[in-house]
């Protein structure tokens, strides 16, 4: 295992994921009932902005970078009601920073037990060794949340369903080895046969290697209702290009999240963008 995501951290990957996924909470946490969140690939709660893993990429420069003035503040975005639903993910970005300059970034993690109450319950699971003791460190004093140290299918189907019967699942792999996008897909298949009720997000990369149009292609064929893409690219695909965007599936929206991200997802692309942006936001199965 070579990756690493304190070297991505706050790219604008990040920021697609962690927007998305804030307002997807914030609508949980519109009943009182608990619900469970189960991050699969958690990665860590916060990271440094001016450690030496971001500091060797400089890629949150790209994404969260692109939300900070010069004297480390939040800026809005030029879209009023875009920003609106910006604002439960640039609270979890302040919150861990105290309020002052933008120096730290809130991980997937960090988003969920930021915008989870005291009923709630969090399963992050890590596989990486330092990793996983760098997370258990840091949410040892959190009586919601549960750590664990799994391969992220067996995470899946040893938390689903949750006993809640209300939840969130995040399946959000490094695409390092050839088979993590087979394995994503499978993980999200097996989650929903067991919760098909649930919230599943599933990240994916696009580079030039069409990965991603495999990926939301064969998603779209594997008979889940109610399933979701959305994506923005910041410039165009080139071949071996790297990171040109990015993009989510989402089983399960809740409402009335596919209403609101044909608002935020453009007015993300066009503060993200590196060259000529794109995006969409698509039902690609429906009830
Ligand atoms: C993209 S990062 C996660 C970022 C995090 N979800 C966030 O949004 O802040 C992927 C993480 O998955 C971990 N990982 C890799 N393979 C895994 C596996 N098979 N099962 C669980 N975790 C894995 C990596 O160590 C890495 O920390």
């Amino acid at each position: 295992m070579n990756y690493r995501h304190a070297y991505h951290a706050g790219n604008h990957a990040d920021v697609l994921k962690h927007a998305v996924l804030a307002h997807a909470l914030v609508h949980m946490g519109r009943k009182d009932k608990a619900y469970c969140v189960v991050d699969a690939h958690a990665g860590l709660g916060v990271y440094d902005l001016d450690g030496v893993e971001a500091g060797k990429t400089l890629e949150w420069q790209g994404g969260v970078g692109r939300l900070i003035d010069g004297a480390g503040k939040m800026l809005a975005l030029e879209d009023a009601a875009a920003d609106v639903l910006l604002e439960p993910w640039r609270q979890a970005v302040a919150a861990v920073n105290g309020g002052g300059a933008i120096m730290r970034y809130p991980g997937s993690p960090e988003v969920a037990a930021r915008l989870s109450r005291a009923q709630d319950r969090m399963v992050f699971n890590e596989l990486h060794p330092a990793d996983f003791e760098t997370l258990s460190a840091q949410y040892a004093g959190d009586g919601r949340v549960r750590v664990t140290r799994e391969e992220a299918g067996v995470a899946v189907k040893a938390n689903l369903p949750p006993a809640e019967r209300r939840g969130l699942v995040l399946i959000d792999p490094p695409y390092e080895r050839v088979d993590d996008a087979e394995r994503a897909l499978a993980t999200l298949k097996q989650g929903y046969k067991r919760f098909a009720t649930g919230c599943f997000m599933l990240w994916y990369p696009v580079t030039g290697d069409g990965l991603s149009d495999r990926l939301v292609e064969a998603a779209a064929e594997a008979g889940m209702a109610r399933m979701l893409v959305a994506e923005i690219l910041v410039r165009p695909v080139t071949i071996n290009g790297g990171l040109a965007g990015s993009g989510l599936i989402i089983v399960n929206p809740l409402w009335p999240l596919a209403e609101e991200l044909p608002v935020l997802v453009p007015a993300l692309a066009e503060r993200l963008k590196a060259g000529d942006p794109a995006w969409r936001v698509e039902w690609l199965t429906g009830e």
